[in-house]
């Protein structure tokens, strides 16, 4: 191939990559997970990751498997991040307003912090870091509908 050639597919390939064409993953992760079209949804796909891992406990593959939901899982709460609680939306705006929305946002970060821990645990075939990491994070889904989803 001519350099003048090579020099204008490079430049074809650059732009192709600018504009977004070239295929692309978000945070490197497989991008398979199901949308959720709001809060209510996103927190009903969550919860089901979490109750599919039961039924893979006696999966010759349940490590990896369970591994991979747990991931899927994490981009489901990616997503639910973008979402305000009803009930800090219906807040007047002010103070209180605020500190729940810092507060909430402090929550979906340590939920998201638990799946990756709990990747992580199957990940290491871990059964006593993944139970424990299991309980802490039914105590933060404890925590947050107690606040932020009282008619629950
Ligand atoms: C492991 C963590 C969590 C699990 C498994 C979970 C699970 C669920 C489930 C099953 C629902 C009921 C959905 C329905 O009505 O069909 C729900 C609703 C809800 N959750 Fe969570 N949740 C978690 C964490 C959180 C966090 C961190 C927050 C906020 C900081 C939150 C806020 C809410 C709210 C506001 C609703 C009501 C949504 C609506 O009806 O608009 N949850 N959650």
């Amino acid at each position: 191939m001519k350099k003048e050639s090579f020099h204008k597919l490079i430049t074809l390939v650059a732009a192709v990559g600018l504009l977004g064409v070239a295929p692309h993953a978000r945070s490197g992760e497989d991008t398979k997970e199901p949308e959720a079209k709001d809060m209510e949804e996103a927190m009903d796909l969550m919860s089901g990751s979490l109750k599919r891992l039961r039924r893979l406990r006696r999966d010759p593959d349940r490590w990896t498997k369970s591994a991979a939901l747990v991931a899927e899982g994490s981009q489901i709460v990616i997503a639910s991040m973008k979402w305000i609680p009803k009930e800090i939306e219906e807040l007047p705006e002010g103070p209180e307003k605020i500190r729940a929305l810092a507060d909430s946002r402090r929550l979906m970060g340590l939920t998201l912090a638990g799946y990756a821990e709990l990747e992580l645990a199957f990940l290491a075939q871990d059964e006593e870091k993944a139970e424990e990491t299991l309980d802490k994070l039914k105590e933060i889904k404890a925590e947050s509908h107690e606040k932020y989803n009282k008619g629950e």
